[in-house]
């Protein structure tokens, strides 16, 4: 990582800070972006590395920022789509402005940033990283379209790492189940009834997800499970689905 300039995006919280502190401790500069530029700032000047912040709001499709990334550090090495919202309830009430402006973060954006990196990484190398989620595996009822886009980045994500198989730009899709320590993870452990079968999921923190996921990038993995046990999911989908379809709790 030494040296590289790694884009991050949802830098200011979460999962996306984790990533962040693992991957600048390991020598790497980092373009941050989300839409609090206080917290990418206070974060920013408490890494050992180069930082340069870009506040953007990602639901609007726009790339174009990915230039004053480059201006500031140099090509880009690695992409790391990873900002994403979440919304949970009864597919029924959904606002539907939320509802597509959630599909523009997950999916739309991702997509239209791969596209953008892709000419020069082809040419000179270099990483993407697509963070799903396991709903993307096992989606939980209650999420149709936080579902949809997960599966969906998870799907173009597959394909692109079969795309660039032999080129010099590895992909990497990243599932991760219950990460309990972030306002997503909370928020969607908060939004079903108290159930043995929520308290018994397997559950990591943030920061052991960025350790897996830096890894898995050093690896050249084509995807990462995490927490591992999850990975049942992936060999056993019907048992999975049979099992969800009864032991999910009712949305609250
Ligand atoms: N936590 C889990 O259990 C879990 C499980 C599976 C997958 N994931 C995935 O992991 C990723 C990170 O999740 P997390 O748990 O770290 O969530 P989080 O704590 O809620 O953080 C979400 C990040 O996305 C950014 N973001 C949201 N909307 C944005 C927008 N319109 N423009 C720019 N940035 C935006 C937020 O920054 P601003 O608000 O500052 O813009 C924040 O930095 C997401 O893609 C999520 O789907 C999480």
């Amino acid at each position: 990582m030494k040296g590289k300039h790694i884009v991050i995006t949802g830098a200011s919280a979460g999962i996306g800070e984790a990533l962040v502190r693992e991957l600048s401790n390991a020598g790497a500069k980092i373009t941050l972006v989300a839409r609090r530029a206080d917290r990418l700032h206070a974060l920013a000047a408490q890494l050992p590395g180069e930082t340069n912040v870009l506040p953007k709001d990602l639901s609007d499709g726009d790339t174009s920022w990915l230039a004053e990334a480059e201006a500031a550090l140099g090509p880009i090495d690695v992409l790391i789509n990873n900002a994403g919202l979440q919304t949970i309830g009864r597919t029924q009430d959904m606002d539907l402005d939320k509802a597509e402006q959630l599909l523009r973060v997950n999916l739309h954006t991702p997509l239209r940033l791969i596209h953008a990196v892709l000419p020069q990484m082809t040419e000179h190398g270099g990483t993407i990283v697509n963070i799903s989620s396991l709903a993307a595996l096992a989606p939980p009822a209650g999420m149709l379209w936080y579902n949809a886009s997960k599966a969906g980045l998870a799907a173009a994500s597959e394909s692109l790492q079969g795309e660039l198989l032999h080129s010099k730009v590895h992909v990497l899709t990243v599932y991760p189940g219950v990460i309990g320590d972030t306002d997503m993870g909370h928020y969607g452990l908060d939004s079903y009834d108290d159930s043995w079968s929520v308290r018994i999921q397997p559950r990591a923190t943030a920061a052991q997800l960025a350790a897996e996921i830096h890894r898995s990038m050093k690896n050249k993995r084509a995807r990462l499970v995490y927490p591992k046990a999850n990975n049942i999911t992936r060999w056993l989908p019907a048992p999975t689905r049979w099992l969800m379809d009864r032991l999910t709790p009712p949305v609250r």
